[in-house]
């Protein structure tokens, strides 16, 4: 299969909640451009509707209106979270603080995700919570004023890093979260766009009490997770290049280019700027034979995401790819190593699971069957772009749960593979 043309992804989904978010907790108006519209990100645009913030029905060019740090008003009813793990958790943090009761709830997928991780430290600072006997969703917020905190994660986790940034501003006081290795940093980045004092080095983040934040407007990058699966694509392709403009470059979500070059995938990246705060670029990726790869350790936040797609494309490289290090995506949308083992073995390759990974062999024959998504986004694109390679033949059960992440991801596939 020959592929050709450009792809713009849509908006980051990371930065596009971190957008609206932030929006809602700052003085004035800032415009939102390139917002990702999909149903993760609707999902906090109705959670921070309910609570009365100024936000509008997702559009390319959006405001969004924050009344202050602690403005907003108790819900009327529970805060559906919809699939979104994001929402769940950041606004986790932003209820911590306000002096008001609420309920967060989500869809079967999100009400068996571990929500532990936010409401201990948010507990430590002060807040109550009342958890589903898992653990999980439903889970009520009792906000109160809050105490400063030191926090060390066991594992790298944006999400539970930004709730404990976004608690700390709401209330007012200084937050320092520690990881063992570096998750993504929007929401520092962001922060400090807005006047917020935040210090950063490789172990630790740190928010100084902040009064009012500045609003400020946002140029949303491409998201590069979503770039990936075309990157894969144009690897898995027979000849052919494709082009991904206006990619976000940040080095804390760029592991899974790094480990496809290691792969020796060709993928030239040009036009690498600054905008709105954040590094974009566009990629050139080729066709190309690849070679397994071993991926673990600190690299793991930086590609976490990506994980099932590059599982597919060790499934056509030579030799054994290895990937530890990675149990985080037993709690993702699905139980991630057990769908991509299982559905790389539903179309014939050969993998098994590990217990904070997998290992798959590489081959060359075609793989042909049918995968189940679990509902679950990344499944279902990871294994859409696995059948787009000459001879494979993929059934995706539902095509329809990328609406979490990317809309018209099929449509764009099938324009660039002339399928
Ligand atoms: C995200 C952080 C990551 C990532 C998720 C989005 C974020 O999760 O897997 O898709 O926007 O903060 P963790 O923080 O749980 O690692």
């Amino acid at each position: 299969m020959r592929v050709t043309g450009t792809v713009r992804v849509p908006g980051d989904k990371s930065i596009s909640h971190r957008a609206l978010i932030l929006g809602a907790l700052s003085t004035g108006t800032g415009r939102v451009r390139g917002v990702l519209d999909s149903a993760d990100v609707r999902a906090t645009a109705g959670v921070l509707r309910a609570l009365g913030a100024g936000v509008p029905a997702l559009s390319p060019d959006m405001p969004v209106t924050g009344k202050g740090t602690r403005a907003l008003r108790q819900a009327a009813g529970p805060l559906d979270c919809a699939n979104s793990g994001t929402s769940a958790r950041l606004m986790a943090g932003v209820l911590a603080g306000h002096p008001f009761t609420s309920t967060l709830v989500g869809d079967a997928s999100l009400s068996r995700r571990p929500m532990q991780r936010v409401a201990r430290p948010l507990a430590a600072m002060g807040a109550s919570f009342e958890l589903a006997p898992g653990g999980t969703l439903p889970m009520t917020v009792h906000g109160t004023e809050l105490a400063s905190i030191e926090w060390t994660s066991e594992a790298a986790s944006a999400q539970v890093k930004s709730a404990l940034l976004l608690a700390g501003l709401v209330a007012g006081v200084e937050v320092t979260v520690r990881e063992p290795s570096r998750s993504r940093d929007h929401t520092e980045r962001m922060l400090a766009a807005r006047g917020a004092e935040v210090w950063v080095n490789e172990q630790a983040v740190m928010l100084w009490p902040t009064g009012a934040l500045d609003a400020a407007d946002v140029d949303v990058p491409g998201d590069p997770s979503s770039a990936a699966f075309f990157v894969a694509v144009a690897s898995l392709a027979s000849e052919g290049t494709l082009t991904l403009p206006e990619v976000g470059l940040n080095e804390t979500r760029i592991g899974f280019l790094k480990a496809l070059v290691r792969m020796g995938g060709a993928i030239a990246v040009e036009d690498e700027r600054q905008a709105g705060g954040e590094p974009v670029g566009t990629l050139r990726a080729s066709a190309g034979p690849l070679r397994g790869v071993r991926i673990g350790g600190d690299e793991v936040p930086s590609l976490i995401d990506e994980l099932p797609l590059l599982a597919c494309l060790a499934a056509h490289a030579e030799g054994e790819t290895e990937i530890r290090g990675a149990a985080e995506l037993r709690v993702k949308e699905s139980d991630r190593i057990a769908a991509v083992v299982e559905n790389l073995r539903a179309v014939g390759a050969d993998a098994d699971e590990l217990p904070d990974g997998m290992v798959v062999r590489g081959a060359d024959r075609p793989l042909r069957g049918a995968i189940r998504t679990h509902g679950d986004h990344r499944i279902a694109m990871a294994f859409g772009v696995l059948g787009t390679r000459e001879g494979n033949e993929v059934a995706v059960d539902d095509p329809a749960c990328v609406d979490v992440s990317y809309p018209s991801f099929w449509r764009d596939l099938a324009r660039v593979t002339g399928a």
